[in-house]
């Protein structure tokens, strides 16, 4: 079996997925038709074109220019049905996906339009696809913590149906600090807690993550390499870093993929993942993240196991559905 065959096969969780960055161009035009909007793009070619990022907040400008097209709840389960058609088709059998409220509520968008919406996505490929998944609803850091609870107020109808909090936006400028009382109330009411933290942001965010979020799960985690003490921390407890290769060169938290620290992350004893993070906006899905970092860093396939093996231990699944999900990947990965 060639490489990207064992890959698209290998049975695998995303835990990196923001749901507004798996909006393709094509359904960004779809969406603006139905909706009778007008964007600021001749063709779908014009809009990849624009898709030419220098950091972290140039992406961020595009993307949520994007997510204006998402007006119905139809709109949002489409885009989630979408998303879930790729990553079945890549292997996935489990996704942990993020969505960002605000984005949507700051722009006349009731709450309940975008959870009902991707929650009925999310349904609809569970019955047709067979992929579980689950549902993260993340703050946007560069708003201030009294909109962080309000949107965390709003979504309290939804919390048996939302499995954790994240953190997301422009990291440099907005530590994970900011956001402590939120996370404790989100913690107190059950939730898991994620954060993006060492992306652009330096490991210091990385420890704030860890001691004052408390944190069940790393997003990125980059910078975390560069404080040895705190890689032994998060070696010692096993936390997930949750790693997206294209993500890392598009935005140039890493200058080419022949340098992505990922073997390296494996090798330091950090319970390394790959993910996709935007698929649309960064060149493909979680099976492309796979391949470009299979090639650029020259991994075995007991390297790529052993990234697919770190996603069910870091997912936040029932411990039935990770050994039956764990079997499964042994039964690929030792065939016979
Ligand atoms: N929102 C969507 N993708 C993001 C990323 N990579 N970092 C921070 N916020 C994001
Ligand atoms: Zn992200």
């Amino acid at each position: 079996m060639d490489l990207d065959t064992f890959i698209t096969g290998l049975p695998k969780a995303e835990l990196h997925l923001h749901i507004e960055g798996s909006l393709e161009p094509e359904l960004m035009f779809a969406l603006a038709r139905r909706n009778k909007l007008t964007l600021p793009f001749k063709s779908v070619e014009d809009v990849r074109a624009a898709y030419n990022f220098s950091n972290l907040q140039d992406f961020l400008d595009i993307y949520y220019a994007g997510a204006q097209v998402l007006r119905t709840a139809e709109d949002f389960h489409d885009l989630t049905f979408a998303y879930f058609t790729r990553a079945a088709a890549d292997g996935v059998l489990h996704a942990e996906i993020f969505f960002d409220p605000q984005t949507h509520t700051d722009r006349g968008i009731p709450f309940a339009v975008a959870a009902e919406g991707i929650l009925s996505g999310m349904q609809a490929a569970q019955a047709q696809l067979g992929v579980t998944s689950r549902l993260i609803l993340c703050f946007l850091r560069h708003l201030d913590e009294d909109a962080a609870f309000a949107t965390f107020r709003m979504a309290e109808p939804w919390l048996d149906r939302i499995t954790g909090v994240g953190l997301d936006s422009s990291e440099r400028g907005n530590p994970p600090g900011k956001f402590a009382r939120v996370f404790a109330a989100a913690g107190a009411a059950g939730l898991k807690r994620v954060a993006h933290a060492g992306e652009e942001g330096p490991a210091a965010y990385v420890w704030e993550a860890l001691d004052v979020l408390h944190i069940d799960r790393l997003d990125h985690g980059n910078h975390a390499l560069d404080d040895e003490a705190l890689v032994q921390r998060l070696a010692a407890t096993q936390m997930t870093l949750t790693v997206c290769p294209l993500s890392n060169t598009r935005l140039h938290v890493v200058p080419d993929m022949q340098v992505h620290p990922i073997d390296t992350m494996l090798a330091k004893g950090l319970r390394a993942t790959i993910n996709s993070d935007d698929p649309a906006y960064f060149g493909g899905y979680i099976g492309e993240n796979f391949k470009a970092a299979a090639l650029g860093r020259q991994l075995s396939r007991a390297q790529l196991v052993e990234l697919a093996r770190n996603s069910f231990l870091g997912a936040f699944l029932d411990d039935a559905t990770r050994q039956d999900y764990l079997r499964r990947l042994d039964a690929y990965a030792q065939p016979g």
